[in-house]
């Protein structure tokens, strides 16, 4: 069986390395867009392949061979990408994608790594997968019109993976807020944020792959967490001064709370359950 990783950069390369007891019955290819990162990915693959996403000649090649494309995309850069940038990332690699199907009758089964964004604002209440989708404008419009997009391929098993905010190793939350320490933020911090760690999101990519998992699935862990809790217990444990947080109109909107019911009806069990329980308030980091 080939499967094809397009976009290996935080989740497609954990993917890739969770994979690797599965080869070499696997046929794995990876893709980039930078000949740097092929060098680096080569031990992780059969094949890695020079491949941007909206160039029909590259993706065709990238899957050509293979019955099972994972779209792990995201934006270049480092800075925030604006609408327009994320539009050419996922709606012109997806319509990329569509163009090219006839030429793929191989190809039986597509993921993609979404994002919760698309739910948009719930004034803090529980959403899950049968709560239309409402992102408001930009970029969570044009993350559901990628969606839309894949969603509407009828001929082949789609399954959209809808991601929490991604933790884990190199994305340490400690290192992220402990810049806030002492600091007056205006509000109560009260949006709530929705989380999963890195190895949940590529566990999940690999279980909806082996049982063909099809439709929308939010992968988020059990526990949406106020912004305001989320930072105070991370500055605990750090030994950092807390955040004085100064009331008034909240600078957010009260965010949402992604349900994962399905994710757990589908069969897969977190490895990380709530942030508290992943490591990422890594306890080494207490003086
Ligand atoms: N990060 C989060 O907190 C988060 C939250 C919710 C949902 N998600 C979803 O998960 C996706 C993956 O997240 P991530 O953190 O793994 O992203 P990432 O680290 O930025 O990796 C995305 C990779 O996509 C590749 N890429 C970009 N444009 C491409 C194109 N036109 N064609 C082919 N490949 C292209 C890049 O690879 P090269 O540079 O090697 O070419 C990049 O490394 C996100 O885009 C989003 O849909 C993420």
């Amino acid at each position: 069986m080939g499967l094809t990783i397009i976009g290996c950069g935080y989740v497609g390369e954990t993917l890739a390395r969770r994979l690797q007891p599965r080869r070499p019955s696997l046929d794995l290819t990876l893709t980039t867009t930078r000949q740097e990162r092929q060098v680096a990915l080569s031990h992780l693959a059969d094949e890695v392949m020079i491949c941007d996403a909206t160039d029909p000649e590259q993706l065709l090649k990238s899957l050509q061979k293979t019955h099972t494309a994972v779209f792990c995309l995201g934006p270049k850069g480092n800075q925030q990408v604006d609408e327009e940038g994320y539009r050419h990332t996922f709606v012109d690699s997806f319509r990329c994608l569509r163009s090219l199907l006839p030429q793929l009758p191989q190809l039986r089964q597509i993921l993609y790594t979404g994002s919760c964004s698309v739910y948009g604002d719930a004034n803090g209440n529980w959403v899950d997968e049968t709560t239309p989708a409402c992102p408001g404008p930009g970029h969570g419009s044009v993350l559901l019109e990628s969606e839309q997009l894949l969603g509407a391929i009828n001929d082949r098993t789609v399954c959209i993976l809808r991601l929490g905010a991604l933790h884990g190793p190199g994305r340490d939350l400690n290192k992220r807020l402990k810049n806030l320490a002492g600091q007056e933020r205006q509000g109560e911090g009260n949006t709530f944020t929705n989380w999963v760690h890195v190895d949940d999101a590529a566990g999940a990519l690999e279980a909806a792959v082996d049982g063909q998992w099809s439709g929308v699935v939010n992968v988020v862990n059990d526990k949406p967490i106020r912004v305001r809790e989320l930072v105070e217990q991370s500055l605990a444990r750090q030994g950092l001064s807390p955040v004085q947080w100064t009331g008034g109109l909240e600078p957010q909107s009260s965010g949402r709370r992604i349900r994962n019911h399905r994710l757990k009806q589908l069969g897969y069990r977190l490895l990380h359950p709530n942030v508290h329980q992943s490591g990422v308030f890594s306890t080494n980091q207490v003086p």
